[in-house]
């Protein structure tokens, strides 16, 4: 691990706060509060309410991913990174397609706007929900496992703390990097779930045993009609796989 210690099951639970405004996202925090690791602020709610949530909840001590994904020149990545940094976010990510000096630039960011641990910066490879066939449309001829290596070393030259990226290609990246990159996936689905827009998706427990630190799970739980419970079940199901330890062989990729 980096500056940030991970104990137990419940500190690797990301919920994703998908919701269109303030009121419902801090409704959610109300009922997951003390259940899970971390909350994360994602588009749909920074563009409806700017940054007043994520600096709200970690200023009540709660630990915020703001996933803003940026992409733009360096120098309008940089100042974005150093106002995120800012709220007081535990993790802020960008795209590591924006290229290796847009990442340099937004750990310039970072380190202006934060403090010497927060917020760690990661980099997305590719969106979990771009498939093969997708990813060869947008003119990328390898598989997706091996483009999300190639852009996760890429992300490590740069000085960042770790990645953003699917499950099924955790222990590739974790045998390309090291054991102490960050790697947090995002596309995770208890066994009997909905896979909803999810291309490349993968099990709690599959996750952790592939090496991922940190799961982001959403519309599992959000959407579950006991989230708590939900919350509950997943916690279990990483506390079990991290128990049993982890395989150190790739996940077989597919399921596109
Ligand atoms: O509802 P669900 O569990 O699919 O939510 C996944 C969350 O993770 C969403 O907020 C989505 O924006 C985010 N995410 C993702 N793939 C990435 C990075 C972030 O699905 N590569």
């Amino acid at each position: 691990m980096t500056q940030k210690t991970v104990t137990g099951a419940r500190d690797r639970l990301i919920v994703a706060l998908d919701f269109p405004n303030a009121d419902s996202a801090l409704r959610m925090v109300a009922r997951l509060r003390g259940r899970v690791g971390m909350f994360k602020v994602g588009l749909e709610l920074f563009v409806a309410e700017g940054p007043a949530v994520a600096r709200r909840l970690a200023a009540e001590g709660e630990s915020v991913f703001l996933d803003l994904k940026l992409h733009d020149i360096p120098n309008t990545v940089r100042a974005a990174a150093q106002a995120a940094a800012q709220t007081g976010a535990t993790l802020l990510d960008v795209h590591a397609s924006g290229g290796r000096r847009m990442m340099e630039a937004a750990l310039e960011g970072v380190r202006a706007g934060g403090d010497s641990r927060h917020p760690r910066l990661l980099a997305v490879t590719i969106l979990t929900s771009v498939g093969a066939q997708e990813l060869s449309e947008i003119g990328v001829a390898s598989t997706p496992e091996s483009a999300v290596v190639r852009l996760a070393r890429l992300v490590q030259v740069a000085g960042l703390d770790g990645v953003v990226a699917s499950p099924r290609e955790a222990s590739s990246i974790r045998a390309a990097c090291g054991p102490d990159f960050l790697i947090v996936t995002p596309g995770i689905r208890p066994a009997t779930a909905s896979r909803d827009d999810q291309a490349r998706v993968a099990t709690p427990a599959s996750a952790i045993r592939a090496g991922a630190d940190f799961l982001v799970v959403g519309r599992p739980i959000t959407r579950a009609a006991d989230p708590a419970a939900a919350a509950e079940v997943i916690v279990g199901e990483i506390e079990q796989a991290l128990m049993l330890g982890r395989t150190p062989e790739p996940l077989a990729t597919g399921g596109e």
